[in-house]
């Protein structure tokens, strides 16, 4: 079973940080996921809220502030002083600082109607840093992951779901002629006959957000591709 340290190991540091991303790197995680926005001058920014308030030191949303604006950004001290002066990551950053052997779970926020093609400026920074090859991007916006496809076809996509879907053949069906690498499920909505039913369609289930040493056993027994934990295995 794969481990996707949940927004870095979110517990253990501040969340999309380099801090909770090298947290990851150390405990030995298969992979990382984090969340990307736009900012004002069409970066890429890894934060989980649409707004810098809960995170940084900052106050405003990512799409109305520069680039320098959120480069002076505090992204650490609201979790620890121990981190003081972490700045807000971008993409691309993160594309240099992770080693090219771990999965990157890249997750586009649902929010696409105020990031018009925030899929092609993804797809631009993963080609540009020749990262397409382990890493999957997910989002709840399907048709986002629709559109990503259409831009390159050889970039990975994670549906990410909190519903259980009553005729999922059907709806992947939507997706043709793409294929569909990964399932991401909440954990609440998870069934073993699903899982195997996925999994043999080719499929991989990454169910989110593993909390919990429960959680993270009865997604064992389930026998899942992996899950995307807030803590590393030693500490579940
Ligand atoms: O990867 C799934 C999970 O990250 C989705 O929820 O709110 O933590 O981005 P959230
Ligand atoms: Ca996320």
């Amino acid at each position: 079973m794969k481990w996707i340290a949940h927004r870095g190991y979110s517990e253990k540091a501040p969340e999309n940080t380099f801090a909770a991303f090298r947290r990851a790197i150390d405990s030995g995680a298969s992979g990382i996921e984090f969340d990307v926005h736009v900012s004002k001058d069409g970066e890429l920014f890894v934060m989980h809220d649409e707004h810098v308030g809960r995170t940084t030191d900052g106050e405003g949303r990512i799409r109305d502030m520069s680039d320098p604006e959120l480069a002076t950004l505090d992204a650490g001290a609201w979790f620890s002083e121990q981190y003081r002066g972490e700045p807000v990551p971008t993409l691309e950053e993160v594309l240099d600082f992770v080693p090219p052997n771990m999965l990157l779970n890249i997750e586009i926020k649902n929010i696409p109607h105020v990031y018009p093609e925030i899929e092609k400026k993804v797809n631009q920074a993963l080609v540009h840093r020749d990262r397409e090859e382990n890493t999957i991007v997910s989002s709840f916006d399907h048709a986002c992951l629709y559109r990503l496809k259409e831009w390159n076809p050889a970039v990975n996509i994670g549906l990410l779901m909190n519903f259980r879907a009553v005729n999922l053949e059907s709806y992947l069906r939507l997706f043709a002629p793409f294929d569909v690498h990964s399932l991401h499920p909440h954990v609440a909505v998870v069934q073993k006959n699903e899982v195997e039913r996925w999994q043999k369609q080719g499929m991989r289930v990454f169910p989110y957000a593993v909390k919990n040493k429960t959680d993270a056993k009865e997604m064992e027994t389930l026998g899942v591709s992996g899950v995307i934990s807030d803590l590393p295995p030693g500490d579940l």
